[in-house]
């Protein structure tokens, strides 16, 4: 109960959730105001009297409604301020119904549906007490060793920026007050994805301006957005932990953005301060975080331990403590917690209701991207197949085909390929299934044997391989990214019978594919795409969808080449077909000079596999009469690029047409295409479309040399097609 009638005044009250922190904050003993600093981990066995003593601020990873209620109810009754709590958990691609890993849902291209499965995610979620998700993950990254990648948006900040707004809108919803909207958390700031080597946890170096140009732009998109919190990365960035970082929080977040909600450290991130070397103990580390904006902390009890002594001594001040509590208040206002504290799962539809499993299976059709269709051998037609084989460990597990970061799924919830497939297939042709491994790890007793014998007696075989959920995310980085185990030689068997083979890759990153690739009539990459994984894929295999999601990221041909990106630099000597020579064809006592002297790798060239937004459809899309409103475009206009784009094929199918620019000559050298903009159009057989972009000259704008944001005068090509490598090209000039 609220122990005074001028409390209850105060909580009642509605307005400015800043105003309401601010008068909340006046009543706060320095304690208390500590106490809202802290985030602890559900289940601890002092919880109660903690949250009674008003000092925690937020709980994560505890979901069960009831233990939940009970914490919120000593919260706002018990203790001497009633304020309720913020209760986190890593939300990453769906509550109980898991949609397709992150990268899959980028594959999408489809903003729209990134969003329906945000608020899917967090109706959810918030059905069961949870208020605030560590989602969306938009950390650029170029590197598919790192384990991360699975739970990013993929390569690209325009798309990325895009995506990942819409699932800060998804979360959020319309507003945060909403019972089921959970409030978002842009994370890791930032440059995690840089890590070295694909590492995780390790040391990011990036220059400031490619930091800015690339790395914090889709952060400043989900700020942009209304992204409720940030959280501060483990990682180090250019010498400076990014849990210590006033550059990023202070000047970036705050005085350039003016972002209004609050940071979070990662767990343990500020203890961890003092083990990069950075901080000399743990009082130095709760020091270095709270002046450089880390305004909660999670898991460690830095800022319980240190921050009295730290006022006390004179090293902080009250003011920047107070700074730090508003923060997060404001967040609980505008939450409604004061208002709405306790959750009836009544009042919620059901999890993993129908609705919730057909969205997750129209994301994870999105999501598919086919890499190749030899013959075409896809779609399979029931008509002309009798026996079809289905190999593999991956066609029929409920559990590695939800990917990683599933703390609430279940597997049992799942419908994998295989069974899809007997639904799908019924009694008009024979399915033989053999799982052939135990696991996509698998060295020994690989069921070779059996997987030849079903591929022999089958008109097509269907593959299902990958990496299982735990080869990805947090902490799960390879340098090896082939198909592991056994899986190259199960594939090079079964493609000796001679029966076509479709490959179907589940996976959390871009595999290295190149031993394989040639092997396969078709590849249809699939991620981890979740509870309803196996109906999307089994409507792509037998053609009751035409894929559409298209690459978010390059796949490297081997290792070696990493980082590969589309968004690369030219350099002084760019590569081209006719510079390059394969280490086979050197010379015996060649000469050091005889060679294409440009920036290509001797045994793989200068082309990744397989190119940032490509992606097969069954149909075929023409893309023609590319024209531009203007091609001299002044200081602040509006540039319309318009092209056609016709359906030729005999299917109903959605491509996604993408715009990409070059910005010639720049003050700091600029990539040699960048996206701009990308649309998903629904084509039927024979229709063609005008499809138009809008390219303000603002959207031209890039950090210089002295870290100003400009848009340089000069000239620029312009590319319009289904991918990277795009059909249409034209040319304009911007002029001051
Ligand atoms: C991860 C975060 C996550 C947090 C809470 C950390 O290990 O880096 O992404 O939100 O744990 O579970």
């Amino acid at each position: 109960m609220l122990h005074n009638p001028q409390m209850e005044a105060m909580h009642a009250a509605t307005g400015d959730p800043q105003e309401r922190a601010r008068a909340l904050l006046e009543q706060m003993t320095l304690d208390e105001k500590i106490g809202q600093l802290c985030q602890v981990n559900g289940g601890q066995h002092d919880l109660h009297d903690a949250v009674r003593a008003g000092r925690i601020g937020s709980v994560l990873n505890e979901v069960n409604v009831d233990e939940l209620n009970e914490l919120q109810r000593i919260a706002v009754e018990e203790s001497r301020l009633g304020i309720p709590l913020l209760i986190g958990r890593d939300v990453i691609h769906g509550f109980k119904t898991i949609f397709p890993i992150p990268l899959g849902q980028a594959a999408t291209w489809d903003p729209a549906s990134v969003k329906a499965a945000a608020r899917v995610a967090a109706t959810e979620a918030a059905s069961v007490g949870v208020n605030w998700t560590f989602a969306p993950m938009i950390d650029i990254t170029r590197d598919p060793r790192w384990g991360r990648i699975a739970e990013s948006l993929g390569e690209d900040p325009v798309l990325c920026s895009s995506l990942g707004a819409a699932m800060v809108e998804g979360f959020q919803g319309d507003q945060l007050s909403d019972h089921t909207a959970i409030a978002a958390c842009a994370k890791h700031f930032a440059g995690y994805g840089a890590v070295e080597s694909g590492l995780d946890y390790a040391t990011a170096n990036i220059p400031e301006n490619e930091l800015r140009n690339v790395y914090l732009r889709p952060f400043k998109a989900a700020a942009d957005a209304g992204a409720a919190t940030f959280m501060a990365s483990f990682s180090d960035l250019n010498g400076v932990p990014a849990s210590g970082n006033e550059f990023l929080m202070k000047q970036v977040l705050r005085d350039e953005w003016g972002f209004g909600g609050f940071v979070v450290s990662d767990w343990e991130s500020i203890k961890e301060l003092t083990v990069h070397g950075f901080s000399a103990n743990d009082g130095e580390a709760a020091f270095e975080a709270a002046n450089a904006g880390v305004d909660m902390e999670m898991a460690s009890s830095l800022y319980r331990d240190h921050l009295p002594g730290l006022l006390e001594s004179g090293r902080l001040e009250e003011s920047q403590i107070d700074e730090m509590v508003c923060n997060i208040l404001k967040v609980k206002f505008a939450l409604g917690l004061f208002e709405h504290a306790f959750t009836d799962p009544h009042d919620y539809p059901a999890l993993v209701n129908d609705e919730h499993r057909e969205l997750a299976k129209a994301v994870a059709t999105k999501s598919c991207v086919l890499l190749k269709n030899d013959g075409p051998v896809l779609p399979v037609s029931l008509d002309a197949t009798e026996n079809i084989a289905v190999i593999g460990p991956l066609a029929d597990d409920g559990y590695e085909q939800l990917g990683t970061w599933i703390f609430d799924g279940e597997s049992h919830h799942s419908h994998t390929c295989l069974r899809a497939i007997y639904d799908l297939v019924g009694d008009r042709a024979r399915v033989h299934w053999v799982p052939a491994m135990r696991s996509s790890r698998c060295r020994e007793n690989v069921g070779i044997e059996d997987a030849v014998r079903v591929a022999q007696e089958s008109d097509i075989a269907l593959l299902f391989l990958g990496e299982e959920s735990i080869l990805s995310g947090e902490a799960h980085s390879r340098a090896d990214i082939g198909l592991p185990g056994e899986q190259e030689a199960l594939i090079e068997a079964v493609t000796a019978t001679g029966t076509p083979t479709v490959l179907v890759v589940l996976a959390g990153r871009p595999l290295t594919l190149g031993n394989i690739v040639d092997k396969v009539s078709a590849i249809l990459y699939a991620w981890h795409p979740g509870t309803m994984g196996g109906p999307a894929i089994a409507d792509l295999l037998f053609g009751e969808e035409s894929p559409s999601g298209k690459l978010p990221v390059t796949f490297p041909r081997m290792v070696g080449q990493i980082p590969i990106y589309y968004a690369r630099k030219n350099t002084g000597r760019p590569p081209s077909h006719d510079s390059i020579t394969h280490i086979d064809d050197i010379d015996g006592k060649a000469e050091q000079t005889s060679l294409g002297m440009s920036a290509f790798h001797l045994d793989a060239g200068f082309t990744p596999q397989f190119h940032f937004g490509y992606g097969l459809s069954y149909t075929q899309f023409a893309y023609r009469d590319m024209s531009l409103s203007t091609d001299l475009l002044g200081m602040g206009d509006t540039l319309t690029l318009r092209c056609t784009v016709e359906n030729v094929g005999d299917r109903a199918a959605e491509e996604v047409v993408q715009l990409y620019i070059r910005d010639l000559v720049g003050n700091v050298t600029r990539p040699v295409k960048e996206l701009k903009g990308f649309q998903r159009v629904p084509l039927a057989p024979g229709e063609s479309r005008e499809v138009s972009f809008e390219l303000h000259t603002d959207d031209l704008a890039f950090h210089n040399r002295r870290m100003e944001l400009v848009t340089e005068p000069g000239q620029f090509h312009a590319w319009i097609g289904s991918s990277s490598d795009p059909e249409l090209w034209a040319e304009f000039e911007v002029v001051d």
